[in-house]
């Protein structure tokens, strides 16, 4: 066992150390010079060449939506390419579409900035902040799962939509080698302007390993945001939300907007989790139903133990659709968790008559 731990450690360790040389030898070797980048026709910037899009950006206080931190593994850092930007990398292959790509949509995290550039973006992109935040209060939910509040210092707030997520800035500590962002959804209504909440699963990564093995009460922590499309939407459709594990967080931010506003809206909230312990924010949900008097939350177990002394619904969420809900018209679906997940419930929802337009979800990587 020891060994292992020591082969992990080693080759951890070169990575980091590789990674490190190659994106010096990247801003030494490969030395561009300054590029400008003009964003919608209308502003200049002069960056350093040879780095992405992506980073180059954020060096002028433009924050690309990335959940990835940057390594090409979540498609949310698009941006459209007027001019500039290089050919298309076999990277990028997997996320911009045939259609997106004929538009000069690019991955910027992937694109390097070797000449100068003409690039789109939304102008609610220019809103993002970086916000110098203190970690208020740590509180495991499940084995797994913690909240954290992070009030934000000097007084700032921040005005977001229920169902927008930040990315929290992990630092360099024991484990990484480099700064990177990481994407969480904020789990507060907007009223809570001078401090948000998010939950957070350890999932083994950069981030979560430092929130869960570092991070503590009193400490400093930066965040960028708001971001996102996955937004409540003003209406009076019935609602259909779907979640998994952390994909609650949204979720929360919808349910307790509503309940605030006392929006009168029928929704039905599905929850799926392995095991009892795996449920979380339980009590709360059960108090919202005075406040939201057409909400019902449904949940199942997929792995019940004997433990549990579970007597609802067994399998997964996918199984609670397909048992409960019979017509999708006049519906809209809110849908967050994990890749699978929502891939599989997506043709529930369209085979139960939900129009594509009206099923918003968030993939969490
Ligand atoms: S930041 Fe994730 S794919 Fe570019």
């Amino acid at each position: 066992m020891r060994e292992i731990i020591i082969t992990v450690a080693t080759i951890s360790s070169i990575s980091g150390v590789l990674a490190f040389l190659l994106s010096l030898a990247n801003k030494t070797i490969g030395n561009y010079g300054e590029k400008t980048v003009t964003i919608n026709d209308e502003k200049d910037y002069i960056v350093e060449g040879g780095e992405t899009l992506l980073s180059a950006l954020i060096e002028e206080n433009i924050f690309i939506p990335s959940a990835c931190g940057g390594k090409g593994s979540c498609g949310y850092c698009k941006v459209k390419v007027l001019e500039g930007g290089g050919q298309f990398l076999p990277t990028e292959k997997g996320y911009v579409t045939e259609e997106e790509r004929e538009q000069g949509i690019r991955l910027s995290c992937q694109c390097k900035v070797k000449e100068n550039m003409k690039i789109e973006i939304p102008e609610e992109l220019f809103n993002v902040e970086q916000f110098e935040t203190t970690v208020t209060k740590m509180e495991d939910l499940t084995d797994k799962i913690k909240l954290v509040r992070l009030e934000f210092q000097d007084g700032k707030e921040m005005d977001y939509k229920p169902g927008q997520y930040i990315q929290i800035l992990t630092p360099i500590y024991k484990e990484s080698f480099e700064e990177i962002y990481r994407a969480y959804s904020i789990t507060t209504p907007p009223s809570s302007k001078n401090a948000i909440e998010l939950f957070i699963g350890y999932a083994g990564g950069i981030c979560t390993t430092y929130v869960h093995d570092y991070l503590k009460e009193g400490d400093p922590l930066s965040i960028v945001g708001p971001f996102g499309d996955f937004q409540y939407r003003e209406g009076d459709k019935e609602m259909v939300m779907v979640a998994i594990g952390t994909g609650m967080a949204p979720i929360m931010s919808i349910l307790r907007y509503m309940a605030e506003k006392g929006i009168d809206r029928k929704v039905t909230f599905y929850f799926g989790a392995r095991t009892r312990s795996d449920q979380y924010m339980m009590d709360e949900l059960e108090e919202l139903k005075e406040k939201l008097p057409r909400f019902e939350l449904k949940l199942c177990l997929s792995r019940p133990t004997e433990q549990c002394n579970w007597t609802g619904e067994v399998g997964r969420v996918t199984d609670l659709l397909e048992k409960f809900e019979e017509n999708g018209e006049n519906k809209e679906a809110y849908l967050c968790g994990s890749p699978p997940m929502i891939d599989a419930v997506i043709p529930i929802l369209k085979d139960k008559g939900f129009k594509e337009e009206d099923i918003l979800y968030d993939k969490f990587e």
